[in-house]
């Protein structure tokens, strides 16, 4: 115990003096000190403009500004932009930012959308990495971390398709991961005028809108999720996972050797399924140190709440509150069939957090003239995090993903 210990203090102290992550070809490389197939992954220290630009594409940041006054940034990438280069959006997942389509080397969604030649926008979401600004806030304020689904929905997505809309004079087609398709659900059911406006179609990777059963344990917090809630806006203002220099330093380390990266796989594997067989040792790393990122405590709430009711539905403010609000005392469902544009899903067989049934319920709330397809992921092994960390994620996903994405342009 006490060996290992002292072993991880060395690696810890270590890896607090590198700056980039050195990664190899094979896991077994990194435990040769002489590697001559490792290398310093510089993706580690840059951010997702410098790695959109280090592939040679063209890279702008967008600043714009929601209804409620949240800046946020569209990273917009392309290889070279003609009249017909049709506009793709990602939209990540919590606890992350638009870092999840670029850190992934070549396997990156963004690296091989704008090798096809779309134009691709990459979305932030208010609260992360690159979307902190807002008119009279600051994120130090407990109301700026006032928001849930509903606004990442209807307000930075509602904005974010507005303005790339105006930009490109073109309908997109949006793909979201995880949050990212719930937020695309929350959007296109409550202003479906709007989303037949701005979007060509829907693709969900992990898609959340019915929350049946959850995590095992998951369960256990119901009765303390509002204390919870209430320590965190004490302590933190509302902010989880805030990244700081302990945070940090902690994920470089966990970066640092096979070991801990099987560690953290393991530890993120009770959330969204183990997979350690398509981890790829070139970007694990990577993605440990440079893609997570904090969210508001109300976004989990929400969740809580879906799973708790089974319902797919609004924010619950409590009786009075929805009272308010909603003129109701419980909150109104998200009407899933009004969603006026087509909808494709897949699914992995191995995910805990977005799984087959509760995902099969909410492809089939959809007006079945825009149910375009409910994939089975093929691998059995898919979990939550394969959407992005896979290696093999250009044979596996990207190949039917491509088809699908060029298959809704073509629709009427
Ligand atoms: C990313 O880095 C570039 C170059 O250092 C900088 O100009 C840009 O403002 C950064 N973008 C964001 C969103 O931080
Ligand atoms: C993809 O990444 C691998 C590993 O970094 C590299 O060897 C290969 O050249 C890259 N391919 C392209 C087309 O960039
Ligand atoms: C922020 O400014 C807007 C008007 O620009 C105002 O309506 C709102 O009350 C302000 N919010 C706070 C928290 O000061
Ligand atoms: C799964 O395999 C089938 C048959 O080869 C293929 O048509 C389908 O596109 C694959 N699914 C995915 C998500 O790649």
């Amino acid at each position: 115990m006490l060996k290992i210990s002292l072993f991880l203090i060395f690696w810890s102290f270590v890896a607090l003096n590198v700056n980039s992550v050195r990664v190899c070809n094979s896991f077994i490389s990194y435990f040769n000190v002489l590697g001559c197939d490792c290398y310093n992954n510089i993706d580690d220290t840059l951010n997702v403009t410098e790695i959109l630009r280090r592939w040679k594409f063209t890279a702008e940041e967008h600043r714009i500004t929601t209804p409620d006054g949240y800046t946020i940034l569209l990273s917009r990438a392309y290889t070279s932009l003609t009249r017909n280069s049709q506009p793709v959006v990602l939209g990540h997942g919590m606890f992350s930012n638009s870092m999840s389509f670029v850190y992934n080397g070549n396997n990156s969604l963004a690296y091989n959308l704008g090798l096809l030649g779309y134009d691709v926008w990459l979305v932030n979401f208010r609260g992360t990495r690159y979307s902190r600004g807002h008119r009279n806030l600051t994120t130090s304020d407990p109301k700026y971390w006032d928001f849930s689904f509903h606004q990442l929905g209807t307000l930075d997505l509602g904005a974010a398709l507005t303005y790339i809309t105006r930009i490109t004079t073109k309908k997109s087609v949006y793909i979201g991961y995880s949050t990212g398709t719930t937020v695309s659900y929350v959007y296109a059911s409550t202003r479906p005028v709007d989303a037949g406006t701005t979007l060509k179609g829907i693709i969900s990777l992990a898609p959340i809108g019915y929350i049946d059963g959850g995590l095992p344990f998951q369960k256990y917090f119901d009765p303390v999720i509002s204390f919870i809630k209430r320590i965190i806006y004490r302590l933190l203002r509302g902010e989880v996972l805030k990244r700081n220099l302990i945070l940090n330093q902690g994920m470089k380390t966990m970066a640092f050797t096979p070991i801990t990266m099987f560690v953290a796989q393991a530890i993120l594997g009770v959330f969204g399924g183990f997979d350690f067989s398509q981890m790829d040792p070139l970007t694990y790393p990577v993605f440990l140190t440079n893609v997570f990122d904090s969210a508001g405590v109300n976004l989990l709430e929400h969740a809580d709440q879906l799973r708790k009711t089974g319902n797919f539905q609004w924010y619950d403010y409590g009786n009075e509150g929805n009272l308010a609000r909603y003129g109701s005392p419980t909150p109104p469902p998200y009407r899933l069939n009004l969603i006026p544009v087509p909808v494709t899903m897949y699914v992995g067989r191995n995910d805990r957090v977005a799984l087959e049934k509760p995902a099969q319920k909410t492809y089939t709330e959809i007006a079945n003239r825009f149910r375009n397809g409910f994939n089975m992921m093929n691998n059995t092994r898919w979990n939550h995090f394969d959407f992005i960390t896979s290696k093999n994620l250009k044979t596996e996903l990207y190949k039917a993903l491509v088809e699908t994405v060029r298959s809704m342009f073509l629709l009427k």
